[in-house]
């Protein structure tokens, strides 16, 4: 019984490999694209500026970063309870979203190979600093006797369809916000070293790094296709996922907010100042960014989390299906009208900066 408190169980697939957690509309998701288009886009706009990038990933500055030294050779058993429960589900998703995101480039490295020499080769490059950010997390969770059947995950999940604007739009953000997420993670570790409760965010820094190379390349990109960016299609799209991305996020982190606080993290303040510099940094390239400092922004956010947590609560009820579905619909009508008064707030428009120091 105290055991079981100590180590929490999660559902194995085969001893030690964990049973990947339900997808649903806030976990990580795998992407595909229209190959065809990707391979046509005409680069010459900014063919300067993402060759000197592909030169960035071929010299691989974090070629011998991602090794484990001695300092995960002990035993984690001291990190137990909901904290190990935690601490598994933090490193379950980073994985996954980083294997996202090594399947999508690796693919595109493949099929882009004979028809745009220059794409495939940055795609393969950033596949694989995905691949080492993946392997890297998958193996910290071996510290915690689990680990994730990548191939099984590889074949099990479903592959959303974004054609080539979109995934644009949708990596950008998430490798920025990614790039966020780790560095104000190890600036906060740096300052604050007794809640290093696990050396992988030592390795944050340099990792982070990668993330912000990836997103550096999409906005190049971009910027190589003017025509994704200064239309109002551009503008209503772009709104769209920079809403998306920092309310999935939102919505995950206050969910988790024990994990943040185990490393001395408010995952509110966290989730404020990831965002705040995500679109800040948005504003380079996408032609609105969101107006996140109206008061009404976290409000409308915070009836959503308390509406999913009313929701959770429903589930994890024993009534009947249909009951459970009726007493959760004012929640999900909650929610989508709650969605749609952010996505109305007036955004900022910096497309008229283009050109000046943005
Ligand atoms: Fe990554
Ligand atoms: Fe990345």
């Amino acid at each position: 019984m105290v055991d079981s408190l100590k180590k929490p169980q999660f559902e194995e697939m085969r001893p030690g490999i964990k049973v990947p957690s339900q997808e649903t509309i806030l976990t990580p998701r795998f992407y595909t694209t229209d190959f065809e288009e990707m391979a046509k886009m005409d680069l010459s706009a900014n063919e300067d500026e993402l060759r000197a990038i592909l030169e960035e990933f071929r010299t691989d500055y974090n070629r011998h970063h991602f090794v484990r030294d001695e300092e995960f050779n002990q035993s984690w058993d001291c990190i137990d309870g909901e904290t190990r429960k935690l601490f598994v589900e933090f490193l379950e998703r980073s994985c996954t979203a980083e294997f996202s995101g090594f399947l999508l480039y690796k693919e595109l490295g493949r099929r882009l190979k004979d028809k745009n020499p220059l794409l495939a080769e940055i795609f393969t490059l950033m596949s694989r600093d995905e691949a080492r950010h993946a392997g890297f997390l998958n193996k910290a969770m071996s510290d915690f006797d689990l680990s994730l059947d990548l191939g099984f995950l590889t074949k099990s999940r479903k592959y959303t369809f974004f054609k080539p604007k979109f995934i644009f739009y949708a990596t950008y953000l998430s490798e920025k916000i990614g790039y966020w997420r780790y560095i104000t993670i190890y600036r906060h570790l740096e300052k604050h070293p007794e809640d290093r409760i696990y050396p992988i965010f030592r390795f944050f820094e340099n990792w982070c790094q990668d993330e912000n190379r990836h997103g550096d390349f999409f906005d190049a990109i971009m910027k190589a296709q003017p025509q994704f960016l200064n239309d109002w299609k551009a503008r209503l799209w772009c709104r769209f996922f920079l809403l998306s991305v920092f309310a999935t996020m939102y919505l995950n982190d206050t969910q988790r907010a024990d994990f943040y606080a185990s490393i001395g993290l408010d995952a509110r303040e966290y989730d404020k100042y990831v965002i705040e510099k995500t679109n800040e940094n948005a504003g380079r390239v996408f032609p609105v960014i969101l107006d996140v400092n109206r008061p009404e922004f976290y409000n409308r956010l915070e009836t959503c989390v308390s509406n999913n947590e009313k929701l959770r609560e429903i589930d994890s009820s024993n009534a009947p299906q249909l009951i459970k579905g009726l007493r959760k619909l004012p929640y999900y009508v909650s929610n989508g009208w709650e969605l749609l008064k952010l996505y109305l707030i007036n955004p900022i428009r910096v497309d008229h900066l283009e050109g000046t120091a943005r």
